[in-house]
């Protein structure tokens, strides 16, 4: 599938800020798919719904209208929502809600609508392996969990002088467990993905790495 970029991984691996950067070096449209789950998650607390209750959430995905502006902001039923979605509330219930086959489909249906009208970069955690096994260019980005925990920490402290590291490093390790072992489109490497270990990588090399592969091709 020519002009799509697949990028899968665990939080805090990379993959957001680079996709988000790689799309500008390239002028490709940036698809977070991650915030797409965190957007039925936070419509679904905003609703106080039982987070048992799988017919509601689904319901909830079906009413979602969700759009993306040209800075990546996103809009649920018109409201900018890109601050709240980061939210703890949203972190911990976010994996749940992923987890559910009614709400997965509808979201990757939307997904490669996108990527049927657009040239993009996706990123999540089942892009290469469900939403886009054919996309051109396949990338898996990890990084140690310390790493990630500490990236994530380092993001949070700048809004929440509470933080703690502890903390973050805890919840990575949750939501790692449940996208891993979940039973529909679990957070698997494509056989056909280049692996990317970021850990001792910085964002620049990291875009290097990607760009060297797909460069003269685009
Ligand atoms: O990428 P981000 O950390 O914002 O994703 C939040 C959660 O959304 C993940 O932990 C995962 O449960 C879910 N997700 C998913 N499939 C995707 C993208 C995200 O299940 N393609």
């Amino acid at each position: 599938m020519k002009n799509v970029i697949a990028i899968d991984g665990p939080g805090g691996a990379g993959k957001s800020t680079i996709a988000k950067l790689l799309a500008k070096k390239i002028n490709y449209l940036h698809l977070d798919t991650g915030a797409m789950y965190r957007a039925v998650t936070w419509a679904a607390l905003k609703k106080n719904i039982d987070f048992k209750d799988e017919e509601k959430i689904i319901k909830i995905a079906e009413k979602s209208k969700i759009i993306f502006d040209q800075q990546g902001n996103i809009f649920l039923n018109g409201k900018n929502i890109s601050q709240e979605i980061r939210n703890n509330k949203v972190n911990q219930y976010v994996s749940q809600v992923a987890a559910i086959k009614g709400v997965r489909d509808l979201l990757v249906e939307k997904q490669q609508d996108i990527a049927k009208k657009n040239k993009v970069v996706m990123d999540g955690r089942d892009i290469t392996t469900v939403v886009l096994p054919k996309a051109e260019y396949k990338f898996y980005l990890t990084a140690s969990l310390a790493e990630r925990a500490k990236r994530r920490y380092q993001q949070e402290k700048v809004k929440n002088k509470n933080a703690d590291l502890k903390q973050i490093k805890a919840s990575i390790a949750r939501r790692d467990k449940l996208d891993k072992e979940r039973e529909h489109s679990p957070l698997k490497k494509a056989e056909d993905a280049r692996l990317i270990d970021t850990t001792n990588l910085s964002i620049e090399q990291v875009m290097s790495k990607m760009i060297e592969i797909i460069e003269g091709e685009i």
